[in-house]
């Protein structure tokens, strides 16, 4: 047995080095006494049970007692300032003398009978044991225990009344504590074991004193984190450990979030708490992403105010023991992005506004002066604008068919664009070719085959200013280019099959088809059938012969077109 209580002393010491060792900076000075008092008890009841004699025995038992009166006198004090109160120097002093009445009784039974009546040195369970008879002053000691009890006991509760502050896990272990040692102590009195159990208690008081004390350093950490930031009015704070339970938080974020003014210290935050707080329905998520590494910040609006959220580790040591999250009113800021934003948009329509009638003034320039040369040229009146539209049936064909459905919706935007730029080149002709009626003669035809390079003379200096070069390139090859023929005998560079631009292929079927079905002065208009029929038969010598069945099923359309359209 007395090797037990040797081990239960050496479990005490070790928690006494543990505790200094883990706190150097931050130790507290009542913790330093109750692991001191604690020590010097367990330890000389543990030598005192190898004694070989009454003296030796009473020698140890003496200082044991020492330590066992001023134990009970620490937990007092430790446990009223755990639970948040403060004592005063007279209640202290009380205490000390109380103490120091029962020490001062027994380093003197040999010269009275107060406190032991007498004393005996004996054997038990293979270890010495002072067998006592009590004189009436032992009472003391009794008082003194049972006064333990009772005021921390009391204390205990009243914190947990009173005080919102005092975490709730550190009551309960408290608790407990009283709870176990209450049936260490009692428990052999009531079976008549003659055998001290007090040193067993005090062991583990020092070993959940150890758990204690380690959270209560957390709380101190978050506290003063929180006091740094108490003063900065437009800043939030709210502190919680690892697994979520409260560490406090400043006046601003209370007032974000008012069921945080009654809420208790250590306490885990969950739903029941503050069902509608958006605390629980916003907050407590975002910290899970957070912690998860997906959301950087937050914005939560409560009432008329915008808060930013972002997080922050509380470490100790290099490990995180927490998480402050920062609240920061940026209402200002956020009414001032909404400003800059609408006025952006505002911007941005008025430039898609002026963009767009920029637009619109160039397109009806390129109209006007496409009228202007068809008004010198007037047996094509309406070419102009036949061969547009013609140009947009077959493009609205291409864009279905599967060979030309993957080219963009700009290209073919441009190409109906630069359609009536076609032959734009005319300017360029003499007003006694454009007005002759009837057939040229080979001079007058070699004329006539200049429009395509002025064309695209002119047409490049008519869209020098525009941005949009590849529309300027479109236009230009249509102007160039529409008189190119597939086997390379058209004009003005003989180009052949594929080197002739897309666009100006599709503007030859356009253009050609006009010219069959109209009547000009040297022939007869055209019936739709044989205006087809030739441009089916020069697929391949003048026309593209892969756009040619496209354009050929255009027919319906472009007739319908035909019988509509008034010149
Ligand atoms: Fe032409
Ligand atoms: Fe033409």
């Amino acid at each position: 047995m007395k090797w037990a209580y040797l081990v239960n002393a050496i479990i005490s010491i070790a928690c006494f080095i543990f505790y200094l060792e883990s706190y150097q900076q931050k130790v507290n000075p009542r913790h330093i006494l109750l692991f001191f008092f604690t020590n010097v008890a367990n330890y000389c009841f543990a030598i005192s049970t190898f004694a070989e004699n009454w003296e030796s025995l009473y020698a140890t038992f003496q200082i044991y007692y020492l330590g066992s009166i001023f134990t009970n006198i620490s937990i007092i004090l430790v446990i009223i300032e755990l639970c948040g109160y403060k004592t005063n120097i007279f209640f202290r002093l009380f205490l000390f003398i109380y103490g120091a009445v029962i020490v001062f009784l027994i380093a003197s039974i040999k010269h009275h009978k107060l406190y032991y009546v007498s004393t005996k040195f004996v054997q038990i369970y293979g270890m010495s044991y002072m067998d006592r008879q009590y004189g009436p002053l032992h009472n003391m000691l009794l008082i003194l225990i049972f006064s333990t009890f009772i005021i921390s006991i009391t204390y205990i509760c009243l914190g947990l009344k009173n005080k919102k502050d005092v975490p709730v896990r550190t009551v309960l272990t408290l608790l407990f504590m009283f709870f176990i040692g209450f049936i260490i102590y009692i428990f052999p009195k009531l079976i008549h074991l003659e055998l001290d159990f007090l040193p067993f208690m005090y062991t583990l008081m020092d070993i959940i004193a150890l758990i204690i004390f380690r959270r209560a350093v957390l709380y101190d950490i978050s506290l003063s984190i929180l006091s740094v930031y108490e003063h900065r009015s437009e800043y939030g704070y709210i502190a919680f450990d690892i697994n979520k339970r409260y560490l406090g938080s400043t006046e601003y974020a209370k007032h974000i979030f008012p069921f945080l003014y009654g809420f208790r210290l250590d306490k885990k935050f969950t739903n029941d708490d503050a069902p509608l707080s958006p605390f629980m329905t916003e907050i407590l998520p975002w910290a899970d992403e957070w912690l998860n590494g997906y959301q950087q910040t937050k914005l939560l609006t409560t009432g008329k105010i915008i808060n930013e959220l972002s997080m922050r580790t509380i470490q100790r040591n290099k490990e995180i023991v927490g998480y402050l999250i920062v609240i920061k009113d940026v209402t200002q800021q956020q009414k001032y992005i909404e400003l800059m934003n609408n006025y952006n948009l505002k911007l941005q329509d008025e430039v898609f506004k002026k963009t767009r009638n920029l637009y619109e003034i160039q397109e009806s320039i390129i109209t006007g002066m496409a009228m202007v040369v068809e008004s010198r040229d007037k047996s094509t009146g309406g070419h102009i604008k036949r061969t547009s539209e013609c140009v947009k049936i077959f493009v609205e064909k291409l864009k279905l068919s599967e060979q030309y459905k993957t080219l963009s919706d700009k290209f073919y935007q441009d190409i109906i664009k630069a359609a009536p730029m076609h032959d734009l080149g005319k300017i360029a002709v003499p007003d006694d070719i454009l007005t002759f009626k009837g057939k040229y003669s080979e001079e007058q035809y070699n004329k006539m085959k200049i429009h395509p390079n002025a064309g695209k003379e002119i047409v490049g200096q008519v869209l020098a200013k525009v941005d949009d070069t590849e529309f300027k390139m479109i236009a230009e090859n249509v102007a160039h280019y529409h008189h190119e023929k597939w086997d390379g005998s058209g004009y003005p560079d003989g180009l052949k099959e594929r080197d002739i631009p897309l666009e100006a292929r599709i503007m030859a079927f356009a253009d050609v088809f006009d010219a069959l079905v109209s009547e000009r002065c040297y022939k007869e208009a055209f019936s739709y059938d044989r205006a087809f029929e030739i441009i089916s038969k020069n697929l391949g010598t003048h026309f593209d012969p892969e756009l040619g069945p496209i354009f050929l099923s255009c027919r319906k359309e472009l007739e319908y077109l035909y019988n509509h359209m008034k010149d």
